[in-house]
């Protein structure tokens, strides 16, 4: 009999060692919860920021434009579906998940409560908000919990494609008129504090870093990631020929790294709390797809419960080596 110290002492051992925690594993409650909550979150993140540039989708400039966008839409839909599924192997349901998010039980990233008014938009947020969620996401590829860390390796992959896709996009238009100029410069002037945000309270202000590091959830802190993003992003915008909106933004000699001015955290609480410009909207949104989607999910469920009525007859009278059949098992798999 293994004692429930003894599984806490080869739980240690495995976070120690940097290996992975895998969903069979013996864990604390408490990881387990954590990492629910951020998975969730995550997850969230991906299918609400799958709005703000849906908006574009029926008003993009040109046939190109649009089947990148679309591509780049859709990539963020699978993102949410990984991790709803490596949410499903801590035990939490994709339909309670969302649930939760419908009732604002669960959070998702502040960044998309904020609107998009041009095309350009589009290309900034690209550029500045798949850039900060990579610099969020490269270390969580090392990520403790095995589903996570997997998934994770898969979406950073894709969301090099959309900065990439989001800075071409500003490169042509920086290349275009003086109008189309002021257009790139005036987006990334409202998408700059913002996307500073994406990373979190400031690290005195953020209780649980400290213990999710101690568990390798987490592997940098809220302001060393903040830093890196700040430090990669100057020459970015240098060689684009755009300035972001801060005036103490200069290189720290003693330090090797950038100086800039603190985010106004009172506007990230209050948008975290549900007043920022789009919060409303965005829940509104996600609420009505999740209720006219019901009728797929419960036709979905049913018919996977007929096909396995309909081949558990089939399996036992089938030979030996004739396994299962096929089509009920493909079933079950779309039915989730
Ligand atoms: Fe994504
Ligand atoms: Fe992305």
């Amino acid at each position: 009999m293994t004692t429930e110290a003894q599984l806490e002492a080869q739980f240690a051992d495995t976070i120690e060692a940097k290996d992975r925690i895998e969903p069979r594993d013996w864990m604390p409650e408490a990881y387990r919860k954590t990492l629910i909550r951020q998975v969730a979150q995550h997850a969230h993140s991906e299918i609400i920021g799958m709005q703000p540039e849906g908006n574009w989708i029926t008003r993009a400039p040109s046939l190109r434009r649009k089947a990148i966008l679309l591509a780049k839409v859709q990539d963020e839909a699978g993102h949410g579906l990984y991790l709803y599924s490596a949410a499903e192997t801590l035990g939490a349901s994709r339909n309670e998940l969302t649930e939760k998010l419908i009732a604002g039980k669960q959070k998702y990233s502040s960044i998309f409560n904020y609107p998009t008014l041009s095309y350009t938009d589009v290309g900034t947020i690209g550029w500045l908000v798949d850039g900060a969620a990579i610099c969020n996401q490269v270390p969580l590829c090392r990520t403790s919990f095995g589903p996570y860390g997997r998934a994770m390796i898969r979406v950073c992959k894709e969301e090099s494609f959309h900065q990439r896709q989001g800075y071409e996009l500003l490169m042509t238009m920086m290349r275009g008129t003086d109008e189309q100029r002021e257009m790139v410069q005036e987006s990334v002037n409202r998408f700059w504090w913002p996307a500073l945000m994406m990373f979190g309270p400031p690290d005195d202000d953020s209780p649980n870093t400290a213990q999710s590091m101690e568990w390798g959830i987490k592997t940098h802190t809220n302001d060393e990631l903040r830093q890196k993003f700040v430090d990669m992003s100057i020459p970015q915008a240098e060689a684009l020929g755009v300035t972001f909106p801060d005036e103490n933004l200069k290189w720290n000699e003693e330090r090797g790294h950038y100086d800039f001015s603190t985010p106004d955290w009172d506007e990230f609480w209050s948008v975290v709390k549900g007043n920022g410009p789009c919060n409303d909207q965005r829940i509104a949104h996600r609420k009505r797809a999740w209720d006219e989607g019901a009728w797929v999910r419960e036709a979905a469920l049913a018919f996977a419960e007929q096909s396995a009525e309909a081949a558990a007859p089939a399996q036992t009278g089938s030979a030996p080596g004739q396994t299962g059949s096929s089509p009920a098992t493909t079933t079950e798999e779309t039915a989730k």
